[in-house]
């Protein structure tokens, strides 16, 4: 049987105490969950968060992370520091970051390389925006964001790495791309994946859609042969929302 990752983005959301809520809710209701499950809350909220799933399965994620392991970067966190709290995942590449905060494909492949290094695993977000999915573009797009943001990376690294599609036009906007879309695309990943890394390590792969995925999509998503895992943005703050789409099966 295929295995899903369902990965819950909580972005710029919650504070302490209300992190402290939602975990505590979501570690019951998901006991018995069968797919991986990762939450990713803010910075400050990563220690408590933590405390808070000791004893479940829930993964603990970050949202993003310092380029360096250390040194004068200020407003920056360090790898090492989300070690240290017990965080496995970190997002890198979010289109927030890299169109709202300019980050490049270079700087996300240093942070790609340096969490893998730290046996943190990247989940490394790749997607076109809408002119360029209307330009014809997207294939150079997505081509080009795997291409550089895992630079450096060997076959064996690659098993720690996660990649998400989440076309920029589908995040926080209520439009998911069709199941038939995603796939698409996603059939692409591993094709480059594939030219990269050899057929073997593009097959094994893990790679979550994200943009808009609700309890009434998710299924058909993840019914799609290229489709092995959901991040969630805005339907992972609720427990009725988040829960329903880690249980969708
Ligand atoms: P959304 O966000 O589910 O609110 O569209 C997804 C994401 O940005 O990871």
């Amino acid at each position: 049987m295929r295995s899903y990752y369902i990965a819950g983005n909580w972005k710029m959301h919650k504070t302490i105490s209300e992190s402290i809520a939602l975990a505590t809710v979501l570690k019951g209701k998901l006991a018995a969950c069968g797919e991986k499950v990762l939450v990713a809350p803010a910075f400050t909220a990563l220690a408590v968060v933590a405390e808070v799933l000791k004893g479940s399965k829930i993964h603990l994620g970050a949202q993003n992370m310092g380029c360096e392991e250390q040194g004068a970067h200020t407003g920056e966190v360090s790898v090492l520091m989300l070690k240290d709290i017990g965080v496995t995942a970190v997002i890198l590449g979010h289109s927030e970051r890299r169109h709202s905060y300019l980050e490049s494909d270079d700087l996300i492949n240093r942070k790609v390389l340096l969490a893998l290094k730290h046996g943190i695993e990247p989940i490394l977000c790749v997607g076109e925006t809408l002119e360029e999915r209307d330009a014809g573009k997207l294939e150079v797009v997505i081509g080009t964001q795997l291409r550089e943001g895992l630079k450096g990376v060997d076959g064996a690294a690659l098993r720690n790495v996660t990649i998400a599609y989440e076309p920029v036009w589908a995040i926080g906007t209520g439009k998911t791309a069709t199941p038939e879309d995603a796939d698409a695309v996603h059939a692409y990943i591993r094709t480059v994946l594939s030219g990269l890394y050899g057929e073997a390590a593009s097959k094994a792969i893990c790679i979550q859609y994200g943009g808009s995925v609700k309890a009434d999509n998710v299924a058909a998503l993840m019914a799609k042969p290229n489709i092995d895992g959901a991040l969630v943005g805005g339907a992972s703050l609720k427990v009725d929302a988040f829960a329903p789409i880690a249980l969708f099966r």
